[in-house]
């Protein structure tokens, strides 16, 4: 191993590996309330904050400005995201924190003179990004539910980037991954190596404007962020590097409160983020279908179980890819989509004998992209509160830009809409005219943070990053406790599959299948296509009998469940 540079990957792969065999299969459990995130030091901020008689919402704010700090390759003030929230009453809010488009940006922003992808101008840079969410989400989350003072909560994130925190190898193999990228980026340089050289296990990573901006924050809430210096000094960085957000972008960012898309499964309702994400639509048409099948008596991990899904999932994406956008620009065929008349319709279209098709779906392939970094945490408490929060900077460490003076790494998000129709990305997620860019619209998102109750009482929160592979993900796990009755830690641990419609392969979890599942799918005419690792999953089960929180954060990346 020691020439061998270690990435992010694989060291998760290699903790993966070991917890998976040493530990054998118990959750974390709890009586009181449960932060399960993905980074360790941001799961004890969590839970500090619970201890304290912070609800949730509380926890959830300080476990988001820890992360910024501690996890910046997704956690963070310059970026966006989701949350669903699920009061000890059984009232669902679902927070769209979604960035939007500059004011400027326009649909073919991204192509030269002659039509052509600029490259890498839609995720690398000042350009890439689009008006960040997170701290107005934040702010709004907290102003509606939150019991402790804001201060107390953005306190642990101004301290660890004041003072900095000891990089573990994780972060280290990261951060070398993306130094490159830093170098050409003179604020991102002088924070994120160390003169140009990458950090190492065991470095401090000392985020002085970050703290500074953070003060800024915690004094005036979202105005500390979207007006005054830390607006201004984007706005000049921006305007210096080619990038589109000004201070009137900052100004006019709002979040918004929406409603929930619903369904229910084998007697199970749950809860999921609509359209700016296509999470929980497709999560919903997964569900409805699966549903008509008795996929409990199915074998786990068989080939008749992932042809099954496979099937569906084709239908459901190439669903995502022609009809879901912005729900302020476009109009989603949401009603028929979620329905379960219209599930029964893709049962009778799937295919049972062999390989389905994807180019049989007709549907036109229009370009859209994601890529691999994203955060998710799951945090329940002591009143029966639950918040399933997904947020992140699209790739890892997002543009890879810092706004000169604040300390703020900015999203490449820009790249999650569709920048040229009919224009394939590296991993194959299509999309239509829906998700083209428009001024002041926000960008098609597959993030599926997801509550599940039964009988009104809280049973699962879940949620994870993954790209276009956290639907899957998520549906996956669900079925797992629910049909497998599997417990969270089994039903997160569980090899993954993944279908898009197109690329028209069934990704597979390298090694974690058996050769007869493989064969059977390869015989059946599948294309096979391997990953070491799909999403990471952090999630919460509610035992109502016991009253006891089950929590368990993914192995497959490095972060913490923690209970009290
Ligand atoms: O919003 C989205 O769907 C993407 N920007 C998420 C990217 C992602 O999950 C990458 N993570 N692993």
């Amino acid at each position: 191993m020691s020439k061998t540079v270690l990435t992010g990957f694989s060291i998760a792969f290699l903790l993966f590996s070991s917890s998976f065999a040493i530990e054998g299969f118990r959750p974390v459990k709890a009586k009181n309330g449960m932060v399960v995130c993905g980074e360790p030091i941001a799961c004890n901020v969590g839970l500090q904050v619970l201890k304290e008689g912070g609800n949730a919402v509380d926890a959830s704010v300080a476990v988001a400005f820890t992360l910024a700090v501690t996890y910046p390759n997704a956690g963070n003030l310059g970026g966006g995201g989701f949350m669903i929230f699920r009061n000890a009453a059984n009232n669902i809010f679902a927070l769209d924190y979604r960035e939007k488009a500059p004011i400027a940006a326009s649909r073919d922003m991204y192509l030269d003179s002659s039509g052509t992808v600029i490259d890498k101008a839609s995720t690398l840079g000042y350009r890439a990004a689009g008006v960040p969410g997170t701290v107005a989400g934040l702010w709004e989350a907290h102003k509606k539910f939150g019991r402790l003072k804001w201060k107390r909560l953005l306190a642990p994130a101004i301290k660890l980037a004041e003072t900095g925190f000891v990089i573990d190898a994780f972060q280290a193999a990261a951060l070398q991954s993306a130094t490159e990228d830093f170098n050409k980026f003179s604020s991102s340089k002088t924070i994120f190596t160390k003169k140009g050289e990458p950090f190492k296990t065991g470095d401090r990573l000392v985020q002085k404007d970050l703290s500074k901006t953070l003060k800024r924050i915690a004094k005036k809430g979202a105005a500390g962020f979207y007006y005054g210096k830390t607006a201004g000094r984007i706005a000049l960085d921006m305007q210096h590097n080619g990038g589109l957000i000004t201070e009137e972008d900052l100004h006019r960012y709002k979040p918004v409160w929406r409603e929930a898309i619903e369904g229910t499964y084998r007697g199970y309702t749950f809860y999921s983020m609509p359209p700016p994400s296509s999470g929980g639509i497709v999560l919903s048409e997964i569900l409805n279908t699966l549903e008509l099948f008795e996929v409990s008596k199915m074998d786990i991990n068989s080939s008749a179980q992932i042809r099954l899904w496979v099937e569906i999932e084709r239908q459901a994406y190439a669903d995502r890819a022609q009809w879901l956008g912005d729900p302020d620009f476009v109009e989603n065929p949401q009603a028929r989509l979620i329905s379960k008349k219209y599930a029964k319709t893709i049962k009778q279209s799937l295919h049972y004998f062999s390989a389905g098709c994807s180019d049989s779906i007709k549907v036109k392939p229009i370009r859209g992209r994601e890529s691999d970094q994203t955060t998710h945490f799951s945090i329940t408490d002591r009143w029966g509160n639950a918040v399933s929060n997904t947020f992140t900077l699209n790739g890892n460490y997002g543009s890879r830009a810092v706004a000169e003076g604040t300390g703020v790494l900015l999203n490449n998000e820009m790249d999650d809409f569709s920048i040229k129709p009919g224009f394939p990305n590296s991993y194959g997620l299509v999309g239509t005219v829906a998700n083209s860019i428009t001024s002041e619209k926000r960008m098609l998102s597959s993030m599926t943070p997801t509550i599940i109750t039964k009988n009104d009482s809280l049973f699962l929160v879940i949620g994870g990053p993954g790209g276009s592979k956290i639907i899957t993900t998520v549906a996956q796990v669900i079925s797992n406790v629910i049909d497998h009755k599997m417990n969270i830690r089994q039903a997160i641990e569980n090899p993954r599959f993944h279908h898009q419609w197109k690329p028209d392969v069934i990704f597979m979890e390298r090694e974690r299948f058996s050769k007869d599942t493989r064969n059977n799918l390869e015989n059946s005419g599948y294309k096979l296509e391997y990953k070491t690792y799909m999403g990471y999953a952090q999630g919460i089960l509610f035992n109502k009998k016991t009253k006891t929180y089950s929590g368990w954060s993914d192995p497959r990346s490095d972060g913490k469940a923690a209970g009290y």
